[in-house]
């Protein structure tokens, strides 16, 4: 299966997708993990990326249908492949369209992960991450258990400099000008799926895999 997870800047997509990637074996694939690591090994690509990642603003699509090329050559063997903030312009929709027909595979679902606006900010200025194995956690819906330090490895906790209010805030109104009007593509080619992001993680969980028709 070939999927998409859309949806607003701290809708949950990479909570739920890792979780979907690790219980059944999906290959999770996030241009903007990919491009934060980018940034942190000070690679060309990660050069090019930066500045506008700071700012809240999309990468330039050429760049972001580049490394999604190169990653998706890893897809041989998954179960499939579920896309987390990919695409997010029409332009790469129609590229992801054409890697996949090359590929001779089609893009099964698209979820559309809705949230309102004022929910979105509380999760993404209340976000910490852990510097050493990547894992999310919130101030208040998931603290860790030791303050600034990660549960799974004791890493340091830090805040996405992109996680800012007013960073977060552009980031949305990014997302309505260049990503909403994939809702109406999508669903025009009848392989849209739109769930509440709204309620706790399991609660999402359980709508997201309803949603995907799989079972636990
Ligand atoms: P990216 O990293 O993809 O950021 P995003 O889409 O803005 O999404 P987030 O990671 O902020 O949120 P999320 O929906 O994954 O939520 P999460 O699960 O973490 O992109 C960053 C940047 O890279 C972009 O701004 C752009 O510059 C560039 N980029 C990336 N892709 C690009 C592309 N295709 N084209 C061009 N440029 C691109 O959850 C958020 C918080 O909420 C966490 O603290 C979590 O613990 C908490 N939480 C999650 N679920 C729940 C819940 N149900 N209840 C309560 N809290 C919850």
């Amino acid at each position: 299966m070939n999927a998409v997870v859309m949806g607003p800047p701290g809708a949950g997509k990479g909570t739920q997708v890792k979780m979907l990637a690790d219980g059944y074996g999906f290959l999770h694939l996030s241009p903007g993990a990919l491009l934060r690591q980018a940034v942190k090994e000070g690679s060309d690509l990660g050069a090019q990326a930066k500045a506008y990642m700071e700012d809240g603003q999309l990468v330039p699509d050429a760049l972001v249908i580049e490394l999604l090329r190169s990653r998706l050559a890893e897809t041989e063997g998954s179960r499939g492949v579920v896309l987390d903030g990919f695409p997010r312009t029409l332009g790469q929709a129609e590229a992801l369209g054409e890697m996949l027909a090359q590929r001779r595979q089609n893009l099964d679902i698209v979820i559309n992960m809705e949230l309102p606006e004022a929910e979105a900010v509380r999760r993404l200025t209340g976000r910490r991450v852990c510097r050493q194995c990547g894992t999310n956690y919130h101030l208040v819906s998931k603290p860790p258990a030791s303050e600034g330090r990660c549960d799974s490895c004791g890493g340091p906790l830090y805040q996405r400099s992109d996680d800012s209010e007013e960073t977060a805030r552009a980031r949305l109104a990014v997302y309505r000008r260049e990503t909403e009007p994939l809702v109406e593509f999508y669903a025009s080619r009848g392989v849209l799926r739109s769930i509440s992001g709204q309620g706790g993680v399991a609660d999402v969980r359980a709508r997201l895999e309803r949603a995907l028709g799989l079972g636990r």
